[in-house]
This record gives C-alpha cells, sequence and structure tokens, in this order.
C-alpha cells in the first residue's frame, strides 16, 4: 500500500453493548493501544447510538486519539423519521466515519443503493467520512456475480460524488458469506476484490480518486489473520465485527504490522 494512504482499522460494534459497557471498552482499548499504533493507523469505533456520547466524552476527557464512528444515519438533517438519527446529530457529538450501507442494513432493513448513495452525499455534506460498504452474497459468488455486483454497488453507491470527496473516503468490502460466520476470504481473494473496487474507481473518479481511496477488507478478520490480509496492496484497512469486543484482540489487529 503507497505510504500516502494511512490504514484504517475500524471496529463495528453492531448492536452490543450498554454505554456503561463501551466505556468500559474504550477504556481498556485505550491502555491497550499506544501513540506509536495511532499514528501508523487510524483506528475507528463505531459503537451503537446510545453510546456515542459516553464514548465521545472519555474520548474527549482522556485525550485519546481513537477515532468516534457511527453505523448508519439518514441522509435527511431532520423531520418525521421515527427512530432515524441525522447526519446534523452525529456531526455534533464530533462523529467523523459513518458507515454507510453495511451488508445487514441492506439486508435486514432493505437498504437500496440508492439510499446508500443518498447517505453518503449527506455523510459528506456534514463534514465526516463515510464508509460504504459492498460485497457479494454467497449465491452471488458461486454464480460468478462477485464482480458485477460489486463494481454496481460502487458505481451506484459514488454516483454524484466528485473525485475530490470519493478520494477522501473509504470503501469496505465485505462478502456478506465472511461476516460473522468464521469464513474468511483468502488474502488473495481479499486483495483482488480490493483491486476491482478500485478499478471501478479509476473508471468512474478518475485515477487519483482511485489511488487516494481507502479500501478495507471485512469479514472474520481477527488477530491471526491480518497480518496476511492487510498485506495485499490493495487493502488499506479492516472492517472488524466480533473481534474488535475484544479489547486485546482488536488492539492485535491495530497493530497487525509488528505482529
Ligand atoms: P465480523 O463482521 O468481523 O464479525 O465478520 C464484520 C462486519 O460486519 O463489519
Amino acid at each position: 500500500m503507497p505510504d500516502d494512504r494511512k490504514p484504517i482499522i475500524s471496529g463495528n460494534w453492531k448492536m452490543h453493548l450498554t454505554h456503561l459497557e463501551a466505556i468500559q471498552l474504550v477504556q481498556k482499548l485505550s491502555y491497550a493501544l499506544t501513540r506509536d499504533d495511532y499514528e501508523a493507523v487510524d483506528v475507528t469505533v463505531h459503537p451503537p447510538f446510545t453510546d456515542l456520547r459516553s464514548v465521545q466524552t472519555v474520548l474527549d476527557a482522556d485525550r485519546i486519539p481513537m477515532i468516534l464512528g457511527a453505523q448508519h444515519c439518514h441522509w435527511e438533517e431532520k423531520g418525521a423519521y421515527t427512530g432515524e438519527i441525522s447526519p446534523v446529530m452525529l456531526a455534533k457529538l464530533n462523529v467523523r466515519y459513518v458507515i454507510a450501507g453495511h451488508s445487514e442494513r441492506r439486508e435486514l432493513f432493505s437498504e437500496t443503493d440508492d439510499w446508500v448513495n443518498k447517505k453518503v452525499k449527506a455523510i459528506i455534506a456534514h463534514e465526516m467520512t463515510p464508509i460504504m460498504c459492498v460485497g457479494e452474497t454467497l449465491d452471488e459468488r458461486e454464480a460468478e456475480r462477485t464482480q458485477a455486483k460489486v463494481e454496481g454497488q460502487v458505481q451506484a453507491g459514488l454516483d454524484g460524488v466528485t473525485a475530490e470527496q470519493v478520494a477522501a473516503m473509504v470503501i469496505a468490502y465485505e462478502p456478506i458469506w465472511a461476516i460473522g460466520t468464521g469464513r474468511t476470504a483468502t488474502p488473495d481473494d481479499a486483495q483482488q476484490t480490493c483491486a476491482l473496487v478500485r478499478a471501478t474507481v479509476a473508471r468512474t473518479h478518475g485515477a487519483d480518486a482511485a489511488g487516494a481511496v481507502r479500501i478495507q477488507y471485512g469479514g472474520s478478520v481477527k488477530a491471526a489473520n491480518a497480518p496476511e490480509l492487510m498485506a495485499g496492496p490493495d487493502v488499506d484497512g479492516c472492517l472488524v465485527g466480533g473481534a474488535s469486543l475484544d479489547p486485546d484482540e482488536f488492539a492485535r489487529i491495530a497493530r497487525y504490522r509488528t505482529t
């Protein structure tokens, strides 16, 4: 990976942890990570909405350079959208990264490419960074439709986003069959599809955007497989679910370069 793409390791806590448990996790994680780690790698954590304020307070009070992220948001600034959270609310909490279009949201909550695109634009408009997720199901993989699916999602999600904005974004390639299943894409598979994401960005937004956009792999990442996954030249980071709930394991993933 070129030196100008700083690796980014993100912990997606999904629907786990009360705000009290979240405070404990972030504190334990802060003991496990060092200044050198933060210099080498961007570390983002994505707690549930009810935990954001508590985690933000701990990060601010203890000056922990971990970066606050959210898992989802609506694209409108306000309005009659019961249960939704707006990008304005997240930005006010110093949230810097927001996941858009996680496969669980696409599958379980029927999020479409069009919604993902609206969210990506709204997140950017509020000066936060989208982590836009793409990836194929097992059926699509077996039918050799991975390329078409991933290219289509990248193209649709980035529609109308400028090349400069894409350059500053993160895209996470997460094969759906590898999420929470213990099955991981091989390092070659992960590299190949991350390279495909980059090639798609090159076609839609030009070589500069493609060279700068950071691409994560996600799906059963653990401390044991992170170094080989991160070795792919187009893999700039990991989006970690289950293993991010264990502070020592997540810290070891963030320190993949020394293991
Ligand atoms: P996992 O989840 O690491 O538990 O497979 C990854 C994700 O959903 O982002």
